[in-house]
């Protein structure tokens, strides 16, 4: 079986369709900060107005507590989508309630309403399947099909997602497909020289990626605040480092099976360290294996990597001819632990062949550091979607849709 596309739904013309997005965006003070994946659903969006299908949108936004929570409202993300395709959107102060009923009922030909955040509602993310299911059947309410287009979500077993799929007639819309069809060239027959790059905080959530792609890259780059568990695992002391200890040992099995399989991993060579958290800590380039010979002793942290690293791993993601990377390479929020991550992002650019940048924090990442899009092969709008199909995973919530990996 293969991904039921927007084509096998037939005309949608006068039909209510109700588009899974992934409008999932960070917000500061109530503002947009970052609008990719607003931007990401325009073309199923496009495309279905232009059919003259009456759009029904439901997204999440963060993880609310099943209850409503006004700083995880997607009104400010109806406003960017009616900027941004240049027409009206109803905006519905609930999801399943009359403010959604009245915003359903009122749509003509072409128009278009966005939902109030799903996660509102504990049957969205409940972990009882009756309680989804009862969810989804409020949804289907408001639909004649679905269009799972939230990319990011796939790997979820939710109400929007998994059962409203099963419930209504459904299909993928433009961006799960493009999505797919980059990811697939990561897994069949990459070009070699294949390079991923890993950062991020959390060394526990890249463990499953690491081991599934040791047997199939070249090369792995390690930043972010993960390389400090990989340098405790080589014996250094990390100061005050973000450090996972009972990551450790599944650290030094990987680094003994990457040897064995004959892939570099390249570990930083230096680091930038920092006597505090805040872009005007005092702040100096260590060795990596004398991270607590800094001035500020065991009391350092560690918050980019450093110059030379960086040169090193730049150049590698150059004389590549496939990159996926996923997670800063420090924290690039504050200016002067950003430049590992712009440099990083930099060679992205250069590389001959496929460039992938996977996530959320990652493609908010170059946005911020004021890359454009188009300077990258692609920018995944899934972060926990993306790393969890690298990792061979089944995605419930794609395999509903007919998709087998
Ligand atoms: C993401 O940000 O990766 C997606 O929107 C999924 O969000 P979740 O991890 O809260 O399910």
């Amino acid at each position: 079986m293969t991904l039921r596309t927007l084509e096998s739904l037939g005309s949608l013309a006068g039909k209510r369709v109700i588009v899974r997005c992934d409008l999932n965006v960070p917000l500061k003070d109530g503002q947009i900060t970052d609008d990719g994946r607003v931007r990401a659903s325009l073309p199923t969006l496009n495309a279905l107005i232009n059919q003259g299908a009456r759009v029904v949108i439901v997204s999440h936004l963060g993880r609310p507590d099943g209850a409503p929570d006004a700083k995880y409202s997607l009104a400010p993300v109806a406003q960017r989508l009616s900027e941004l395709l240049g027409k009206p959107v109803t905006f519905a102060s609930d999801t399943v309630g009359s403010a959604a009923a009245d915003a359903v009922a009122g749509l003509h030909d072409g128009d278009v309403a966005l939902l109030e955040n799903l996660r509102f509602n504990p049957g969205e993310t409940s972990k009882d399947e009756a309680e989804r299911q009862s969810f989804a059947d409020k949804l289907a309410a408001f639909g004649d099909a679905l269009v799972s287009d939230g990319f990011g979500v796939v790997h979820r077993k939710q109400a929007s997602v998994y059962e409203l799929a099963k419930t209504l007639p459904s299909a993928a819309g433009l961006l799960i497909a493009a999505e797919l069809e980059v990811l697939d060239r990561l897994t069949e027959n990459p070009e070699s020289p294949y390079t991923v790059v890993l950062g991020g905080s959390k060394v526990s959530d890249k463990l499953g990626v690491i081991g599934h792609l040791l047997p199939r890259v070249n090369t792995l780059l390690i930043g972010g605040g993960m390389l400090f568990t990989f340098l405790a695992a080589q014996g250094h002391k990390v100061g005050a480092s973000l450090l996972e200890k009972d990551q450790i040992d599944t650290v030094t099995g990987y680094l003994a099976k990457a040897k064995q399989l004959g892939v570099e991993i390249v570990l930083p060579t230096d680091v930038v360290v920092a006597s505090a958290f805040g872009a005007d800590a005092e702040h100096q380039v260590c060795a990596a294996d004398a991270i607590e010979d800094s001035p500020w002793g065991a009391s350092g942290l560690g918050l980019d990597i450093g110059p030379d690293t960086a040169a090193r791993f730049a150049e590698v993601i150059r004389s590549s001819h496939t990159v996926f990377w996923n997670g800063p390479m420090g924290v690039f929020e504050l200016t002067p632990f950003a430049e590992g991550t712009r440099t990083v992002a930099q060679a992205l650019t250069e590389v001959d062949g496929l460039g992938v940048v996977g996530g959320g924090d990652s493609a908010a990442a170059v946005r911020a550091l004021g890359f454009n899009d188009d300077q990258f092969g692609h920018i995944s709008t899934g972060g926990g979607a993306s790393l969890e199909f690298l990792e061979g995973k089944r995605l419930p919530s794609l395999e509903v849709l007919g998709w087998q990996q």
